[in-house]
């Protein structure tokens, strides 16, 4: 296996809450079993790795949305940018193009600690500051309402385009 096609889980990956990084960990596994996969079941693990992505947007997109952050935060755009190419890459996949798939994963692998590193990293946090609980998906007793004001830290200087 290549390097630039596999992902090791390591602490700077680990970011504080337990539902991310249990889900960040399921994605790295499912990136390495897609390099792993044998040709005739590349795809099928491919397409386990871009359901649990959609999943894996969803649920942090739903915390966002909880928190009152507009839908124009970058933290939203990115996730949609990198699903439009998964799912282009499976599309080729099922037309019988699946050369796609290598450079797809060397793509999320270069991608993905950068992202976790600061848009999920300042997601964490500020869901912490809020009280918000992951794994009930709900504010906790006596927490700070949100403000639609503030926002996460995406990991850029403010004023600095994301
Ligand atoms: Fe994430
Ligand atoms: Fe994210």
């Amino acid at each position: 296996m290549s390097a630039t096609h596999t992902l090791n889980w390591n602490e700077s990956l680990v970011l504080g809450d337990a539902r991310t990084d249990h889900t960040h960990q399921e994605f790295v596994d499912l990136i390495n079993a897609t390099t792993a996969a044998p040709a005739d079941q590349k795809l099928g693990v491919y397409r386990d790795l871009l359901n649990h992505t959609v999943e894996h947007f969803a649920m942090e997109e739903r915390w966002m949305r909880a928190c009152g952050i507009p839908e124009d935060f970058c933290h939203f755009g990115q996730h949609a940018s990198v699903l439009q190419v998964m799912k282009e890459v499976e599309r080729r996949a099922l037309n019988g193009e699946t050369e796609y798939i290598g450079s797809m994963i060397e793509a999320l692998v270069e991608w993905f600690p950068g992202h976790a590193e600061t848009m999920d990293t300042g997601l964490v946090a500020y869901l912490q500051e809020k009280g918000y609980d992951t794994t009930a998906e709900a504010f906790k007793e006596g927490a700070l309402a949100s403000t639609e004001a503030d926002l996460p830290s995406c990991g850029h200087e403010p004023g600095q385009a994301c």
